[in-house]
């Protein structure tokens, strides 16, 4: 029975696929930043409703939940998408290139919301052949501050038992995806460290205080936390972004400010991370007779993909795309992605979509000036999105709980 859904559905996609591909290429001239996304967030509502769909608006942002026939006694997925570009000049030279000065869709957003638009449209067209709920979420600010967590304080999740992300991807050929179990990305978090000295003469260090002096054993302390500390099987990262201090050649500094990011693919490693930082930077000042403040905010946590919910995945993919175009990514990276918060509250898997084209000059790094996506991409990512979601309404997936993070055995 499912097996006719998809097929009608696969139909529809490449019936609306030029559609998508101009969507997708409109929203490329005119990207929108994080939190400003008002332009995209407008035409998404304006098409969703044209195809039946009842969509949820906010007041504080951007972002908007759709739901295609609310029906609380059935299963409902989640599809999500984010909206949000960034700020980068383009430089590809294509003729829908950014005509926003300064703001690029560097990362391929614009595919991921043409690719969920396109799926949402398919499934408008068969409402009453399938079983279940579909639910989209177009996120705003996913490059910014807190987009996801916005959405599900929003209800994006209330009531749904699975949701399904994927990302444009430069490192595979279009035609391919690449999926992954348990851990796929890390956490990402922030910090900011003052370190306050006493100035001096230059010439005359001993009555000061050298913030410098002080920030540059920190520095090399903080890199010891990594390499002497942790658990070498645990891969982590601490990385400072920022140094900044200092007034003139002959005065000792008295302030320095240092700003960083902490990544990590463990839960337990990740909350241990601070206190060490803070251990490191108080030791070192205390042998100084410095004093600093030790900010750390805790961003994205890990994106762990759940195995009932990745083996869904790639079913479905294998008969969309062949089973040699299903790569097992097996390591994870060390970027953060905020999709990882909905996987904090319900089953699901989030995958990469090949779209790098040699002939397109689509294979150059995301948040990169010469960034684009093969178009060709669109509709693999529709029909992956549907079949997945079509099979798991149609069939009893097991609906296990979500993960029990800190999972270095799941990769
Ligand atoms: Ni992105």
């Amino acid at each position: 029975m499912s097996e006719k859904i998809k097929d009608k559905f696969f139909e529809i996609v490449d019936s609306i696929n030029d559609q998508i591909i101009k969507i997708r290429r409109d929203l490329h001239s005119y990207p929108e930043l994080s939190d400003d996304e008002k332009e995209t967030s407008k035409m998404v509502k304006e098409l969703l409703e044209k195809y039946g769909y009842e969509v949820k608006k906010f007041d504080t942002h951007y972002g908007l939940i759709a739901y295609l026939k609310p029906n609380k006694n059935q299963k409902t997925i989640a599809i999500r998408a984010d909206m949000d570009a960034l700020p980068i000049t383009e430089q590809t030279g294509k003729e829908y290139a950014s005509k926003i000065d300064g703001v690029m869709h560097a990362c391929g957003h614009d595919s991921h919301t043409a690719i969920a638009l396109g799926t949402a449209i398919a499934f408008s067209k068969i409402k009453d052949s399938f079983n279940g709920n579909v639910r989209f979420i177009f996120q705003h600010a996913e490059e910014g501050e807190g987009g996801s967590l916005d959405m599900i304080e929003g209800g994006a999740l209330d009531g749904a038992s699975a949701i399904l992300g994927l990302h444009a991807y430069p490192y595979l050929p279009t035609g391919q995806i690449g999926y992954k179990y348990g851990v796929m990305m890390a956490s990402a978090d922030m910090f900011t460290i003052e370190i306050f000295g006493k100035s001096s003469h230059g010439a005359r260090p001993h009555e000061g205080v050298d913030a410098i002096l002080v920030t540059s054993m920190i520095v090399n302390s903080l890199n010891h936390i990594v390499s002497r500390r942790i658990d070498p099987l645990h891969p982590a990262v601490i990385s400072l972004g920022t140094i900044e201090g200092g007034k003139t050649s002959n005065i000792i500094c008295d302030h320095v400010i240092l700003t960083g990011t902490v990544r990590t693919v463990n839960d337990k490693i990740r909350n241990k991370i601070p206190d060490m930082m803070r251990e490191s930077i108080k030791g070192v000042c205390k042998s100084m007779g410095a004093k600093f403040n030790f900010d750390y905010t805790f961003y994205y946590p890990e994106l762990i993909n759940e195995k009932s919910m990745v083996n869904l995945l790639v079913k479905e993919a294998t008969n969309i795309i062949g089973e040699q175009n299903c790569i097992d990514l097996k390591d994870p990276v060390m970027g953060g992605e905020d999709f990882a918060e909905y996987l904090k509250v319900v089953n699901g898997t989030f995958f990469r979509l090949g779209t790098c084209n040699e002939n397109k000059q689509t294979c150059h790094p995301q948040h990169n000036s010469k960034f684009d996506v093969d178009d060709d991409a669109l509709k693999i990512g529709m029909k992956i999105m549907g079949a997945c979601a079509i099979e798991f309404l149609e069939t009893s997936v097991p609906a296990t709980l979500p993960n029990e993070l800190g999972c270095f055995a799941k990769y």
